[in-house]
């Protein structure tokens, strides 16, 4: 099957190489000369595990072709999937204006019949609006006005349909996600489109994942109601670790205890810094912005929301607490990025933390294994070290903030010496506290009580 995918982010990207994959013939298409052309050159502009090798599998092979050329791209296809940017504006709402440029202009083009597949997160209703939008000029296309000022113009009105079908990837695990999904929703209103979609997935059909087929509004919502209910996991968890620090008891084992219960679910119940990304945050506030709209006050997602704000500044104040006075003092943080394997910034825990840390006087060393190329472009007056030896090296303090695997087997008798003092303070729990008490450290980790190394554990924590 020729298909088009419109947009070369992370879903873009991903979905055509998948799809290319699974033996289509894809072409992807963007706006951005520079980004086609580095993808031409064999050049990947996003740090995802696996997506490399198959992108140049999948070109070698020509299976898979990238291209600035709109036209020449959609007109052979007969699946046309929309995987625009929708960027959330400053009072939380999306931004459409990619998802109905790619509208218009796929209108101008269509001829005979497409399946016309909407994979950006957008507010619900939009999949019925780009179908209006679709129709208003198709009808121009065929006016006697038009027909008459343009002679080589048919007057067969296309056919088209517009298809709702989120995409639920994870950074840095997107590939597996694509090819091995828990469901692939689609909302849809005629059967031809679904036929045709069912040989566009037929891997995951033969695979038997659950397909979730419903209307364009009902997945469009989908995709919102999934985020905030993982993200309101999380910051439902973030809060109860507040707890069980101020009552002596220990989130890890919580969280194993309440998840355990398969109504819950183990999934999504770590404590962390709180929770970053191009979704959670994005998908959270546009949910609350979308329900506002038709008059609803969604009281849980927007409580999700302001304990995750509260959650990135309650660690500065935490780190604050455990070294004392901030100026001058040098704090040594090991991971950057929102979350391990990826080199994503966007909304991560580590940009809110290192401002306040740094406008209470602190000097910041920063390591990451992958995000320092992506980090210098919002992180300033930090110090970019080679390693996370590096980066510890006469600090104050360890604050271990993303939990990159290499993280998980440091060195710390090395560290212990690196170190000015010997505090780490990690807000990934990712050591085991009695470990770390016995390498002499004072060990401060979310939920589970600080360690000092004399055997004291602080009431505070
Ligand atoms: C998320 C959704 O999982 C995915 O389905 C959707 O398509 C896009 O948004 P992603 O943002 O890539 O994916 O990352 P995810 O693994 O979900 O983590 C998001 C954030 O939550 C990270 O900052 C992570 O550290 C945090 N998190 C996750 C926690 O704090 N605790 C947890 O238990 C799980």
């Amino acid at each position: 099957m020729n298909i088009c995918v419109i947009g070369t982010g992370y879903v873009g990207l991903v979905t055509g190489t998948c799809l290319a994959d699974f033996g289509h013939i894809v072409t992807c298409v963007d706006n951005n000369e520079e980004k086609i052309d580095s993808l031409n050159r064999g050049e990947i502009p996003i740090y995802e595990i696996g997506l490399d090798d198959l992108i140049k599998r999948n070109t070698k092979e020509n299976r898979l072709f990238f291209t600035t050329d709109l036209k020449k791209a959609v007109e052979p296809s007969l699946v046309v999937i929309i995987a625009v940017g929708t960027p959330p504006q400053e009072d939380g709402s999306s931004n459409l204006n990619h998802v109905y440029d790619v509208a218009r202009d796929i209108a101008h083009l269509v001829d005979g019949y497409k399946v016309i597949i909407i994979k950006s997160t957008v507010p619900v209703g939009t999949g019925r609006k780009v179908q209006q939008f679709i129709n208003e000029i198709l009808e121009q296309r065929i006016s006697p006005e038009y027909l008459n000022s343009n002679p080589d113009a048919s007057s067969h009105k296309p056919h088209y349909d517009v298809v709702s079908n989120p995409e639920f990837l994870r950074e840095g695990s997107a590939i597996e996600d694509f090819m091995r999904p828990n469901r692939v929703v689609i909302g849809i209103e005629s059967d031809s489109a679904l036929a045709i979609i069912k040989d566009l997935y037929r891997p995951l059909y033969l695979f038997e994942t659950p397909m979730v087929i419903t209307t364009i509004e009902t997945a469009e919502l989908i995709k919102y109601a999934s985020n905030a209910f993982l993200a309101t996991k999380i910051s439902f968890i973030n809060e109860i670790g507040h707890l069980c620090e101020r009552l002596g008891a220990n989130i890890d084992h919580l969280a194993r205890g309440v998840g355990l219960d398969n109504r819950i679910g183990q999934k999504f119940l770590h404590v962390s810094p709180g929770y970053g990304g191009s979704c959670f945050p994005k998908d959270t506030s546009a949910l609350v912005h979308i329900a506002k709209d038709v008059g609803c006050d969604l009281k849980v997602t927007s409580a999700t929301i302001e304990v995750n704000k509260n959650q990135k500044l309650m660690m500065i104040e935490k780190i604050a607490d455990l070294v004392g006075d901030l100026t001058a003092k040098t704090i040594g943080i090991l991971g950057l990025a929102f979350k391990p394997n990826t080199d994503d910034m966007r909304e991560s825990a580590s940009i809110t933390i290192i401002d306040g840390l740094q406008k209470r006087g602190a000097r910041i060393n920063v390591f990451d294994p992958v995000a320092m190329d992506e980090a210098k472009k919002v992180l300033h007056n930090v110090t970019y070290a080679k390693s996370a030896y590096d980066a510890v090296k006469g600090a104050d303090a360890l604050v271990l903030l993303t939990e990159w695997n290499e993280f998980r087997y440091l060195d710390l008798l090395r560290i212990k010496k690196l170190l000015k003092q010997p505090l780490f303070i990690d807000l990934r729990n990712v050591y085991e506290p009695e470990r770390i008490k016995r390498l002499g450290f004072d060990y401060v980790s979310l939920g589970r009580g600080s360690v000092r190394s004399n055997e004291k554990v602080n009431s505070k924590q």
